[in-house]
């Protein structure tokens, strides 16, 4: 399993050959640079999931309900979980929590969701849990994480997610269980593994923390880091774009075409030069205090005011003294 939080990180992941999607929550941090994934709203998961949905073809896709979205009663998860999959395109969701969140589970796969559980540590409530720390470590911990893997398989999760539990005990855990144990975090003894794409592609900035069992297989970072910069230089050099970047015209076109633009720009530059002289004229035939000025050059006086003020300039002198056209070609520049 892998995660993927738009069209081209799942088309990624499902041509690779990655049996299950998962539009985690992790999406927060790692892709819209929230501190951490309560901030997420279900509508903005579903935008990530219909993305996802739309790039992979063959993958089965989970969709994470977001915090807030889920705890409050089984019929609110169960209303989220039809949102996930009726909007977001998703095949299951994955929820946060164990033995607690079992009515829940029950609720979503009585009404034919498939859930897929997450237990450990909940990176959800690591507030709750004084941050990012790792879970069953000593034996109390450890039971807690079996029981709560017993909870959801038999409230009808298909699988369920450890996180951040020592490689022991997710092995014992799994060997104890039906359904299949995704680990992240959790040793090999799992019978399934997820990793963050963002992270396992070496995705992120120089810097960023990264979990203990994050393994770097890639580094699209430097590389969009160094396509970006060598755009910049080959574009401030002139030598991007070169010829093979543009698209070719007959010569023929480009000559008669040449030809036509420059009886174009010259009618242009007549209106301008007429414009510019008829706007002076008005100027000094009302003088530089005149705020309402009645327009000039009618036909001997015969035209309405009112159709004056509407077409003032209708008959335009040739050659009105102080006609000055300055304007500067831009296409000789
Ligand atoms: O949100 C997420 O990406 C996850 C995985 C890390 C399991 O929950």
């Amino acid at each position: 399993m892998l995660t993927a939080h738009d069209f081209p990180s799942a088309h990624v992941a499902d041509t690779s050959g990655i049996d299950m999607i998962l539009v985690g929550d992790s999406l927060a941090m790692v892709a819209l640079g929230m501190d951490d994934t309560s901030e997420i709203r279900l509508e903005e998961m579903i935008l990530h999931c219909r993305s996802v949905a739309r790039g992979a073809k063959a993958s089965f896709l989970v969709g994470d309900l977001p915090m807030g979205s889920y705890e409050v009663s089984p019929e609110q998860a169960l209303e989220s979980a039809i949102k996930v999959v009726k909007e977001g395109r998703m095949q299951a969701v994955k929820l946060e929590g164990g033995a607690e969140m079992a009515p829940a589970i029950r609720k979503i796969t009585t009404a034919g969701i498939s859930v897929l559980a997450h237990i450990g540590l909940t990176p959800q409530r690591q507030n709750a849990l004084g941050g990012f720390r790792v879970q069953g470590k000593n034996t109390t911990g450890a039971l807690k994480v079996l029981r709560d893997a017993v909870a959801v398989q038999d409230a009808g999760a298909f699988g369920v997610v450890l996180e951040a539990v020592p490689a022991e005990v997710a092995a014992l855990v799994t060997r104890k269980l039906r359904i299949p144990t995704i680990g992240i975090g959790a040793g090999s003894g799992c019978s399934g593994q997820v990793l963050v794409q963002m992270d396992m592609s070496g995705n992120f900035p120089p810097g960023r923390f990264l979990p203990k069992f994050v393994k770097k297989f890639g580094d699209v970072w430097g590389e969009a880091q160094r396509a970006a910069e060598a755009y910049r230089d080959e574009v401030k050099a002139g030598t991007y774009p070169a010829v093979e970047h543009t698209y070719p015209m007959p010569k023929e076109e480009y000559e008669e075409f040449e030809r036509r633009a420059g009886q174009i720009y010259q009618s242009v530059l007549l209106s301008c030069q007429q414009a510019a002289t008829a706007t002076l004229a008005v100027y000094f035939s009302h003088g530089r205090e005149s705020t309402s000025c009645s327009p000039p050059y009618l036909d001997g006086g015969s035209t309405s005011p009112e159709v004056a003020r509407a077409v003032p300039y209708r008959k335009k002198p040739q050659n009105a003294p102080g006609a000055i056209c300055s304007l500067t070609p831009y296409v000789d520049r």
